[in-house]
């Protein structure tokens, strides 16, 4: 069969998430079940204190080893769609540390200030922040998802540095107006607004009609 050709098998998109150690996590499971669901090849890296977030605001059951069946336990079986490439945070050397990986994309959801603020100097110390320096350097999409309140003078500049380099400056924010019932529904419309910059479709929250349905 030729590479090509109409009956070639499609090779699965590829998109990176880095999890680090800001509270959300449930923004960060959210995301991966919804890009499972689209049948992504999710090449996942979640830092020390990403490991920590998840066990500590979903329970021990959404730790790293039960990530899978977490995931469609919550989600549903539709997260099978896809498949999840797990890499250490300190493997430098993981395919997605270089620019000949096709990864079209990466999220990093949520963001720590302290990993932002090395994705704002190009520090490259560890796979999340290396392959976040690797979409920048190649001109492809990376969305930083941060979360902290209040923000100090150097996290604001360092927004604004990542923001400079290309990066989409996504704050953890969740709307009101599409009248959330749930922390579900929360995580929802941020899952939604990841995906809608990365370039997916997505119904996770309803578009706005020009007034709130009461
Ligand atoms: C329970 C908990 C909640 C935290 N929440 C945040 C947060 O919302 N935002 C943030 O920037 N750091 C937060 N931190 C601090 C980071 O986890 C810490 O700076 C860590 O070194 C980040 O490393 P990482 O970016 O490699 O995950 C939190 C830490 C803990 C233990």
């Amino acid at each position: 069969m030729a590479p090509g050709s109409a009956d070639a098998p499609r090779r699965r998109q590829a998109i990176a998430i880095g999890i680090t150690g800001a509270s959300g996590a449930v923004y960060a499971t959210r995301t991966l079940a919804a890009l499972l669901e689209r049948g992504v090849q999710v090449e996942l890296i979640v830092s020390d204190y990403g490991r920590r977030l998840l066990r500590d605001e979903l329970g021990e059951q959404a730790s790293i080893e039960n990530l899978g069946p977490f995931l469609a336990a919550k989600y549903g079986d539709g997260v099978g769609d896809g498949t999840i490439n797990l890499h250490s945070n300190r493997d430098l050397g993981a395919t997605i540390a270089s620019g000949s990986h096709g990864c079209s994309g990466m999220a990093i959801v949520p963001c720590s200030m302290k990993t932002m603020a090395a994705v704002a100097h190009g520090l490259s110390r560890n796979l999340i922040e290396r392959a976040a320096d690797v979409m920048l350097k190649e001109q492809r999409r990376l969305v930083i998802v941060p979360r902290e309140t209040p923000m100090s003078l150097p996290q604001l500049r360092n927004m604004v540095l990542c923001a400079e380099a290309g990066a989409m400056i996504l704050p953890a924010m969740p709307a009101f107006y599409q009248q959330p019932k749930t922390l579900d529904d929360l995580a929802d419309f941020m899952a939604g607004k990841i995906l809608s910059a990365l370039g997916f479709e997505h119904d996770l929250y309803p578009a706005w009609t020009g007034k709130v349905a009461l």
